[in-house]
Parts: structure tokens; C-alpha cells; sequence
């Protein structure tokens, strides 16, 4: 054991002392309060705060980010509460606090998750600046129904992505030691299932066979988990009937059982309460036991525990026991955070909120989290001197706010640079610019700014079209069921096409739109999500060419939204569509007979390809993949596998690339997916190199939940791919035997 890990563990043992020592000290009420968190003025806290601190009835405070206030408010607790137990200081910090990432979806599309850890190792220092000790983050709920708001809140839709990027989160948030300065309690969220609502309408129910619970929901979590994670949140859904908050199957015997985690859970905003209007308890004492009962620790701005807790330990319905097991967890991260040694923040201590390091990290990540979806003709860069001028049109040009996203409570938006103030800087006056806002915001209607816009257009050389979705279009509560380009948008984009000059799409948006109807009006498509911010100067790196764009697609881009839910790694089913079975409605033959409309999986009237796969994303350069290999062509469990392949930049430019590593299990048990996702690796190749890229795959990665309820891994045929994108097409296989 290395000398670390022992320490690790004596640190352990000596704060499993501790907190022994202190819930020993504590009477009930004091341990009830612990469970309670309070956002102070507001919902059902009263406000006589300060009496409530020395009383110890309140664990933790939720919303407050003065620091003087809340150093305040850890004297009060600490110095003037009879046993003095620091607060727990929670705050929303998902992507960034003042310097603002990308969203995390965007995030998602760097497929880099070295620089997702920097980036929220930044928001953790600039938060703990503030006070805060706790953030709610990551969200790590697969998302496949681009229709729900928080999906950009998440990193999409594939298990290892998400996995990966959740665990490096928690890593950037945490740091290597939880008690030193910059590093804040991170929170896995939320816990289970919540990406599945029915039909993207947020808070909505959610149904998920165990199966597909274990093999795809709770992975992250599980990973989550395993970077050591301080704390989960339970979700506002419904899980097979019994809502994530009061569900003892996932809380009890799945994460704590199974998983071992010896952290604490939080439930969501006043979820417990939410229980009764589920229609799963009368009122809120039967929440406060139901939560409590599965294994809820702490809850977050409601009053049920407060109210009803007491009552129910001394009816004998809930343990001094399990309020004991509940406090001691949530005592643990106390301790783990350091509180109890040093309570108070001092700024001074930290670095300055946006600093040149923290927009650096900022800018990067916009950089590589842009995606090129298409690029015609090599229109994008642009090219320097033959664009002597350039109209840049739009709603999201010039947009300080809606650039930064969702979930920005913290966020400076007179920090934001924008693409217009970007690529007036990069180009100073060697190209004429045409500025044109268009409409008023992306939902507009009845835009009298067109005829202006599209004279623009007309007298420059190019048009960069900046649209997409204001931020408030995704995020909680922000669902749509058209996930199209809202307001006049499509209309703009057929007149400025009619000006007849290579047109740049530039598009900001929360979530995937669905793109068909303007797809092919214009002749290159940038895909920046919400890039933060520094989004503007990179995406101006990225339209002059000073960078290449290295962003894949971490959700499919479906064509309708009737396609949804469609994602990579879909079942084949047993009559799986392809070219030869399909018909489009407007081909149907009335005279043909039923059957020769091929019988297989498919809309009538769409094709059954998405518009743009997962894992898509273009460069400036041709990258190219050949000889893939596999180290063997059978293995036997337990053992390793190594899979290669050539890739290639045939192009004249440095550029970036996310390879990517698929595989499929042909024959199981329980029917597996056309293709997972079992390894990334971004590299940098020089114009004209050839790297050969290796994969060591070991049979437990190929493992997955069977009939029997565990992971099992089935000896058969393996087929893998390595590539670009879930399209990939080098391919070779692998068998996997019991025995060698
Ligand atoms: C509700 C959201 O679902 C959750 O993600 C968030 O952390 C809490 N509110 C606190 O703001």
C-alpha cells in the first residue's frame, strides 16, 4: 500500500473518531438539525436565522454567496451553538461561478476530460472566494431527448462520456484533498434516472427497466462514486412509481449497499415535500419518513424533516439509529472539508475571480467544444485577404448574456467577450464588418430588420449568421417540444441564402436543434452550444482559421423530433432498417403490396439516419484511419486486448481529433447495442503524420448487467471499430473465450 493511500486511511479512522465523538454529544434535535438545510429568507426558513445557528437546527445554507455574511454565519454557528458544528455552504456552481465554461454539454463536446477537470477546479476557487464549500454538480444524467432543458446541463447521452466527464468533474471541484483551500464538496446529481421524463417535459415520470437502470443510468453514478464523490442528489422524478426521494431501492440498497458510498444525500429543491403531491405519501410527515426511511440525509429548503422528524423517532417509526447513520455521514464531509478547523473564507487567500489563468482554461474549452457540422466547399476558414468584408447577422452576435447559458447565478456577464467584439479585434479594419442584429432576440417574429439585414449580405464578400436559442430556452423547467430554431429564424435564413454569398452558420444553443430546414441553406455550420465567457474569441479563431475546430457531437442530432428518443447506441431490433427496407411517404406506390414497404424500423417520413451522428464533428484537415488491428483475435476473461489503428492527417494544418474506440457484443443474453463507446483519446497531429493509436480493452469493460442482476462478461464475438464518430467504419473483431 502506497504511503498515500495509508494516510488516506488514517485520516479516515481518526475522523471516523471524531465524528463518534460529537454525535455522542448531540441530542436529537441537534442531530435533526444537521439533516436540515435552509436558504435563508425565503421559502419555509423563517427568518430568525441567527437563532436558529445557536440553536443548532440548521446543517447547512443554501443561496448565499456574500462572503462576509457567510464567515457571519460560520462565527455564529461555530462560536455561539453549543457544540459549534460548521455549515455546509451550498451554491449552484455547474459551469463556472464568475469566469463561465462552456455548458456543460459543450463541455461534453471537447471529449477531454483533463480540461473538463481544470475548468471546474477554476469554479471551485473562484466559489470557495465566495464562501461557498459545496456545489451542486456534476449532473450526470444521460440525456437523449434533446426536447428537455437540462440536457444541457448534462454531457449527453453515452455512458462512457458521461462517466468519464462526471468523475473528472468531481475531481476538478474536490481536488486531491477536500480541506485544501480552493476545493469544494462536489454532488452527483441527479440520482436516478431523471434524463429519461417522459417526453423531455422536465420533472416529468420516468420508467427504466432495472437493466437499463444499471446498465445505463446508474454507470455514471457508479463512476461518479469511484472518484470519490462527497455527496449525491436525489431527483425530482418518478422512478417505476416510487419518486427518486423516497426510493430505498437505488438510495439503500443500491448506492449505499452496493456501491459502498459513505457520503451523504441531499434531496432536491423541497422534494421531499413533493412527495405527497406524487401521490406516494398523505402528508408531510409521511414524506419525512419515507425519505428518511430510503435513505435521504439531509433536505434541502423544505421543512418536513424540521417539522416531523422528532415526532417520528419518538412514535418509534424512524431509528435514533438511522438519524445517527444519516448525521454521521454528513458530519464526515464537515470534517473531510476541514470546517472544523477553519470555518471562514478568506478571499485573499485565493486567486482573483476571472483571472488571466481562469479565462484561459475558459477560452480553450469554448475552443475545442465547437463543432463543425458541416463545411462545404471549404468555406470555413474564412479566407484573408479575399474576404475584404463581412456581414455578421444575428440575434446571438452580440449577446453578453445569452452566450454565457444556463445556471449562471454567479456568472460576470460584463466578463463575456462576444463573437462581434471578438472578430472585431482579430480583425481590426482589414475587413470591412456589417453588423445587422436582425431580430430582437432568437424568438422574435415580424422582423423588420430583414430587408436590412439581407442588404448587408448583399454588399459583403460572406455572411456569418449568428442564431440559435437564448439561453432561457434550456435549462430547468425549459422544455420544448419543437426543438426547432425558434421565432423567425429559418425565415432569416432563407433571405440572406437568397443574397447569394457563402453563408456561416454560427449557432449558440442549449441543446441539439433540429437543423433540416436550414441545414442546407447555408454552406458551413459551427455548433458552439452556450461557449461561456470567451466564446467570442474562439469562435473568431475558429471562423479565421488562427485554430481548427476538434468538437464531436456528445448527443445525436436527430432530423424531426419525432425521431426522438435516437441515439447511437439504440438496440438493432429484429428488423432493422436500412437502405433497401425503407420507403419515404412520398414514394409509397398504392399498387405495391404491403410488405415490399420492407417491414423495418423506420418513419415514413424521415430517414432513419439522425442529421448529424454522435461523435460527428469536422476539421479544417482530413483526418484518416486505416489498419485496424486487434492485438489478438481471441482472449480469454480477465485478460486485456489491445486495438490499433493508423490515423492519418492528410492535410496541410495542425489540427486536433477525438478517436474514438466502439464496440458490439454481438450475441448475449440480454440484447446488447449496436455500438458502445469503450474508449476517446483527442491527439495532435502535424500536417501529414501518422500516429498510430492503441486501446487496451480488458474483458471487464465489456461487462455488463444480465438476467441474473450482476455484471457478467458472455464469451462470443466482439466487433470494434475505431474512428471519427459513431459512423465509424474500420473495423475488426475480436472473440472473447472462458478459457485459454
Ligand atoms: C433544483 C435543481 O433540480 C437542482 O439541480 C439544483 O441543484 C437545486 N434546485 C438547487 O438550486
Amino acid at each position: 500500500m502506497s504511503a498515500s493511500k495509508a494516510e488516506v486511511l488514517d485520516r479516515r479512522k481518526a475522523i471516523t473518531r471524531r465524528v463518534e465523538t460529537l454525535l455522542g454529544q448531540m441530542t436529537l434535535v441537534e442531530k435533526i438539525g444537521q439533516m436540515s438545510q435552509v436558504e435563508p429568507g425565503h421559502g419555509h426558513a423563517p427568518d430568525n436565522l441567527g437563532e436558529r445557528l445557536r440553536a443548532g437546527l440548521i446543517g447547512s445554507v443554501i443561496n448565499v454567496v456574500d462572503v462576509d455574511i457567510l464567515n457571519e454565519l460560520q462565527r455564529i454557528a461555530t462560536e455561539e451553538s453549543r457544540l459549534g458544528i460548521p455549515l455546509l455552504i451550498g451554491r449552484d456552481v455547474i459551469h463556472g461561478f464568475k469566469t463561465i465554461f462552456p455548458i456543460p454539454l459543450g463541455q461534453a463536446a471537447t471529449w477531454n476530460p483533463a480540461l473538463v477537470e481544470q475548468g471546474a477546479r477554476v469554479a471551485a476557487r473562484e466559489a470557495a472566494r465566495s464562501g461557498v464549500n459545496w456545489t451542486f454538480a456534476p449532473m450526470i444524467d444521460i440525456s437523449r431527448d434533446a426536447r428537455w432543458g437540462r440536457i444541457a446541463e448534462s454531457y449527453g447521452e453515452c455512458v462512457l462520456l458521461t462517466s468519464e466527464l462526471g468523475a473528472a468533474t468531481v475531481r476538478g471541484f474536490q481536488g486531491d484533498d477536500l480541506a485544501a483551500s480552493g476545493s469544494i464538496a462536489a454532488c452527483a446529481k441527479h440520482f436516478a434516472g431523471y434524463g429519461a421524463v417522459e417526453s423531455g417535459r422536465d420533472y416529468a415520470t420516468t420508467n427504466i427497466p432495472d437493466t437499463k437502470l444499471r446498465n445505463v443510468y446508474f454507470r455514471p453514478f457508479q463512476a461518479a462514486v469511484d472518484a470519490g464523490v462527497s455527496t449525491f442528489m436525489t431527483s425530482f422524478s418518478d422512478l417505476n412509481g416510487v419518486p427518486a426521494t423516497g426510493n430505498k431501492y437505488i438510495l439503500d440498497d443500491v448506492l449505499r449497499g452496493e456501491w459502498a458510498f459513505d457520503g451523504f444525500v441531499v434531496s432536491d429543491w423541497d422534494s421531499i415535500r413533493q412527495l405527497n403531491i406524487h401521490g406516494l405519501t398523505e402528508n408531510d410527515r409521511e414524506s419525512a419518513y419515507e425519505a428518511c426511511s430510503a435513505g435521504v440525509d439531509m433536505e434541502m429548503a423544505g421543512d418536513a424533516y424540521s417539522n416531523h422528524l422528532l415526532g417520528l423517532v419518538e412514535g418509534g417509526d424512524v431509528s435514533e439509529e438511522a438519524i445517527d447513520a444519516a448525521v454521521s455521514r454528513i458530519l464526515r464531509v464537515k470534517f473531510e472539508l476541514g470546517l472544523f478547523e477553519n470555518p471562514y473564507t478568506d478571499p485573499g487567500s485565493l486567486p482573483d475571480f476571472a483571472n488571466a489563468e481562469a479565462l484561459n482554461v475558459a477560452r480553450e474549452a469554448a475552443l475545442q467544444s465547437v463543432v463543425l457540422l458541416k463545411n462545404d466547399d471549404g468555406a470555413l476558414p474564412l479566407a484573408v485577404p479575399e474576404t475584404a468584408s463581412l456581414a455578421i447577422i444575428g440575434p446571438l452576435a452580440d449577446a453578453t448574456y445569452e452566450q454565457l447559458g444556463t445556471w449562471i447565478f454567479d456568472g460576470d456577464e460584463s466578463l463575456s467577450i462576444t463573437p462581434l467584439a471578438a472578430i472585431r479585434s482579430l480583425v481590426g479594419d482589414t475587413i470591412e464588418l456589417r453588423y445587422v442584429r436582425a431580430m430582437e432576440n432568437s424568438r422574435s417574429r415580424a422582423n423588420p430588420e430583414f430587408d436590412v439585414a439581407v442588404a448587408a449580405a448583399s454588399e459583403s464578400d460572406a455572411v456569418l449568421l449568428f442564431l440559435g436559442e437564448e439561453s432561457i430556452l434550456s435549462g430547468e423547467a425549459h422544455s420544448r417540444a419543437d426543438i426547432g430554431l425558434p421565432g423567425d429564424q429559418a425565415e432569416l435564413v432563407r433571405r440572406i441564402r437568397a443574397a447569394g454569398k457563402p453563408v456561416i452558420a454560427v449557432i449558440l444553443a442549449g441543446r441539439p436543434l433540429t437543423l433540416s430546414d436550414v441545414v442546407d441553406e447555408v454552406d458551413a455550420i459551427l455548433y458552439a452550444w452556450h461557449p461561456g465567457t470567451m466564446g467570442g474569441p474562439a469562435i473568431a479563431d475558429l471562423v479565421f482559421g488562427n485554430a481548427s475546430p476538434s468538437g464531436k457531437l456528445p448527443a445525436t442530432f436527430p432530423r424531426v423530433v419525432g425521431q426522438i428518443p435516437i441515439y447511437y447506441s439504440q438496440k438493432n431490433g429484429g428488423k432493422p432498417p436500412s437502405k433497401e427496407t425503407i420507403v419515404h411517404i412520398d414514394e409509397i406506390d398504392p399498387f405495391a403490396p404491403q410488405t415490399s414497404l420492407g417491414m423495418s424500423a423506420f418513419h415514413l417520413d424521415t430517414c432513419f439516419t439522425p442529421l448529424f451522428p454522435f461523435g460527428h464533428g469536422l476539421s479544417y484537415t482530413r483526418f484518416g484511419y486505416e489498419h485496424i488491428r486487434a492485438s489478438a483475435a481471441e482472449i480469454a476473461l480477465g485478460e486485456t486486448i489491445t486495438i490499433s489503428a493508423e490515423v492519418c492527417n492528410h492535410g496541410d494544418l495542425e489540427a486536433e481529433e477525438v478517436v474514438q474506440l466502439y464496440t458490439r457484443d454481438l450475441v448475449a443474453s440480454i440484447t446488447r447495442p449496436v455500438k458502445e463507446l469503450k474508449g476517446f483519446r483527442r491527439i495532435r497531429l502535424a500536417p501529414l503524420e501518422k500516429q498510430t493509436i492503441d486501446f487496451e480493452l480488458h474483458t471487464d469493460d465489456l461487462a455488463f448487467y444480465g438476467r441474473e442482476g450482476r455484471p457478467v462478461v458472455e464469451p462470443g464475438l466482439f466487433h470494434v471499430w475505431i474512428g471519427g464518430s459513431s459512423d465509424a467504419e474500420q473495423r475488426t473483431e475480436f472473440r472473447v473465450v472462458q478459457h485459454r
